[in-house]
């Protein structure tokens, strides 16, 4: 009696096997998370001819199982087969660094910086952070999710399978809450497009109401903020260390409590002035550290023996007209560097990773491939390989992929500032 049972139940696990055909270029990401990358075929490229990947659905998610040569004998057999029509098929692209959650807009802000105004300037006079703090402290919670739906949407077409987003424009327990509430009703709206791994920032900036008191801020940001966004599944802390932000001894404070709570650091170091925040984050042992606009010889040196990644922005530095980051030094140093697009109001309004990977080419001098690792393998590091996604496409591995609309993958930098590009293929096929 039991044995038919179980064949039975065995029968009704929802299983199936697709296998993907007619790829254009296969990208795997299969190659050293450190290091120069002088060629495709060092990331993962596999051969000219069209290769297949079968995969599998485990209780509702897909795992790649077999990547191969069309003619080879040991091709699992499928249940149905989707044809790529010859696009190019890569890891799902990681954008591991923005704050997509906010209100409000500051181009009144960008418009005085061109003509002449810092960006410090604008936030000691009280803009800055400060002017989309009050704009998203006014939202309700569906215009939050309103206002962040379209740029997530935009991503999305860019090909971006898996997105962080940070709060940090609430600055109070109810607004950063509600900030939360949206990361968790936006991953919902978005589910088989995009996963998004939620980033507690309150350490963003001091708000205008304990101007005077920071330290009092500090404590309220230990003992009532983020213990409400690790409930609601925040992953990290990030802490924006910089001259009139907070110190190394408050993000020492603010790291004690949150490690607490099971998070996980980031930090934003050397952005504008190097106040110590990299060795001080590299030694508490970061996930990453991001921004590095005047990072020095010493600290370069520093994340190359470390685990910690690297996390280059390279729009952020366009569009403040800083210099970039020495991103070419920390490849070819040894560090783990990871390509996001900071996208936020103030210092990078912008969606498009992709123009992203080309600003680290073409002004970080990093080539195609060492990008291209930025925003997939260095990109699931430095979210710690959320659901176990390492960031590249391995027979037992998930199966998270972008297909983009392109002949190759080289395409993909030549087109400078190109429409977005992602194909619904996949998902129209079911494979979410
Ligand atoms: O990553 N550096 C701090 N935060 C943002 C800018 C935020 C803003 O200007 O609104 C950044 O650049
Ligand atoms: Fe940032």
């Amino acid at each position: 009696m039991s044995a038919p049972a179980q064949t039975r139940l065995t029968g009704q696990l929802p299983r199936r096997r697709v296998l993907l055909t007619n790829i254009g270029e296969l990208l795997t990401g299969d190659g050293p998370d450190r290091g120069p990358l002088r060629s495709w075929q060092d990331y993962g490229k596999r051969g000219t001819l069209s290769e297949l990947v079968i995969l599998q659905q485990l209780y509702g998610y897909w795992q790649v199982e077999w990547i191969g040569d069309p003619r080879a004998s040991d091709r699992p057999a499928a249940d149905s087969t989707v044809d790529l029509g010859g696009r190019t098929l890569l890891p799902g692209l990681t954008d591991c660094h923005t704050h997509a959650v906010f209100a409000g807009n500051r181009a009144h802000e960008f418009a005085e910086r061109l003509a002449g105004r810092s960006y410090q300037e604008i936030a000691q006079a009280g803009g800055g952070i400060l002017h989309t703090v009050r704009a998203t402290r006014a939202a309700s919670l569906p215009e939050l999710v309103d206002a962040a739906l379209p740029r997530l949407r935009e991503m999305a077409a860019c090909g971006v399978r898996i997105v962080e987003i940070k709060s940090g424009y609430g600055l109070d327990l109810a607004s950063e809450t509600r900030i939360f509430e949206a990361i968790g009703l936006l991953n919902a709206r978005l589910a088989g497009r995009m996963t998004v791994v939620a980033t507690a920032m309150p350490a963003h900036a001091v708000p205008p109401e304990h101007r005077a008191d920071p330290a009092a801020y500090v404590e309220e940001i230990c003992g009532q903020v983020l213990p409400a966004l690790a409930l609601r599944g925040a992953a990290f802390v990030d802490i924006f260390i910089e001259k009139g932000y907070f110190d190394v001894a408050q993000a020492e404070r603010i790291w004690q409590a949150a490690k607490k709570l099971g998070l996980k650091l980031k930090a934003h170091v050397d952005e504008f002035a190097d106040v110590g925040g990299l060795p001080w984050a590299v030694a508490a042992g970061a996930t990453s550290v991001e921004h590095l606009l005047t990072t020095s010889a010493e600290n370069i040196a520093a994340l190359a023996q470390s685990s910690t990644v690297a996390v280059g922005l390279p729009l952020t530095s366009v569009f403040l007209r800083e210099p970039f980051a020495p991103l070419r030094a920390l490849v070819d140093a040894g560090a783990l560097v990871a390509v996001a697009t900071d996208c936020n109001p103030g210092s990078a309004m912008t969606t498009n990773l992709p123009l992203a990977l080309q600003m680290a080419v073409l002004g970080g001098r990093l080539t195609p491939m060492e990008a291209l690792r930025g925003a997939t393998r260095c990109a699931a590091l430095a979210l710690g390989q959320p659901n176990g996604w390492g960031g590249r496409l391995v027979p037992g591995g998930p199966f998270v992929a972008t297909v983009l609309d392109l002949p190759s993958i080289d395409t993909l930098f030549y087109e400078l500032g190109a429409p977005p590009r992602a194909s619904d293929i996949l998902y129209s096929a079911g494979i979410r």
